[in-house]
């Protein structure tokens, strides 16, 4: 089976309850997708898997639906079982901010970025949800690989009230997307999902094929920020006004998705609060 080394399972209580999930022969591809959603580190795997030659036939899996349609309950409950896992408290230490708050993010800027491209008529509704679960992924590794130089780089952000990404390649001598590109790159996802690793701080760089998904990514992010799940220091993203331009949407219908999202996350169980995730 093809295991990412790199990317060790936190075994957080999402994990717990998703392989519980996996254990129950009666239950459906949603409640599988449902709790996948909660764990980003695995659902890489999960993609990483549905893109390899075994499985996806060379037609690139974009969407962690069709990745769990396509491997079914079996091979993702073994895959659950093989993975390296650690101690969430093992890794709290580690990054600047917590694996709950970090989980937290990443559902919120998936679940922005699928209601904007609903909202936008873009059909990239599921692609855009996987993007945004995975697209920090390179933060959580590079604060495994120099979590001393990460640290340095957050305190130098909030300092200064800049971009993380920038004094990342100062203390780090590279940055979280940067990673994430290589990370995605060498898991064998698709194009798509690689550039929105790579350059979801600078989307309108991405190249025109992959652009709309980078673009929503982005789009998701800003809006988390706007539900209050951002530094209560820091501003909203220097790209806020370009990408909603070019999404085509106007102030008074962003500003709508605001309660959207929150009774979304509600749903799902998660209270956004003011945190320091804005950030990655
Ligand atoms: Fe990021
Ligand atoms: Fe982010």
């Amino acid at each position: 089976m093809h295991v990412l080394k790199d990317v060790k399972v936190r075994h957080s209580p999402w994990f717990e309850y998703l392989q519980q999930v996996l254990e129950l022969e009666d239950f459906g591809s949603d409640l599988i997708l449902g709790a996948l959603n909660f764990t980003p580190d695995f659902a890489l795997h999960v993609l990483a898997l549905a893109n390899s030659p075994t499985f996806s036939a060379n037609t690139p899996i974009e969407r962690l639906d069709r990745a769990v349609f396509l491997l079914g309950r079996k091979t993702i409950r073994d895959l659950s079982r093989e993975v390296d896992k650690i101690p969430l408290e093992e890794t709290d230490g580690f990054s600047p901010i917590s694996w709950n708050d970090f989980v937290l993010e990443s559902v919120a800027v998936a679940t922005g970025a699928s209601l904007i491209a609903r909202a936008a008529q873009i059909p990239l509704v599921e692609e855009s949800r996987t993007a945004g679960l995975i697209h920090d992924l390179g933060f959580d590794l590079l604060s495994r690989y120099d979590s001393v130089g990460l640290r340095q780089a957050w305190d130098a952000a909030e300092e200064t009230g800049t971009r993380l990404v920038d004094h990342e390649r100062l203390f780090c001598g590279t940055d979280h997307c940067s990673v994430a590109e290589e990370l995605f790159a060498a898991a064998g996802l698709p194009d798509s999902l690689t550039v929105v690793g790579g350059l979801h701080h600078d989307p309108l760089v991405a190249p025109a094929d992959h652009i709309y998904l980078t673009i929503l990514t982005y789009a998701g992010e800003c809006l988390a920020q706007r539900a209050g799940l951002q530094n209560c220091n820091s501003g909203k993203p220097a790209l806020e006004d370009r990408i909603f331009e070019e999404l085509r949407l106007d102030e008074n219908t962003t500003s709508s998705f605001v309660p959207l999202l929150l009774s979304e996350l509600e749903k799902l169980g998660l209270s956004p609060r003011c945190t320091s995730l804005a950030k990655v």
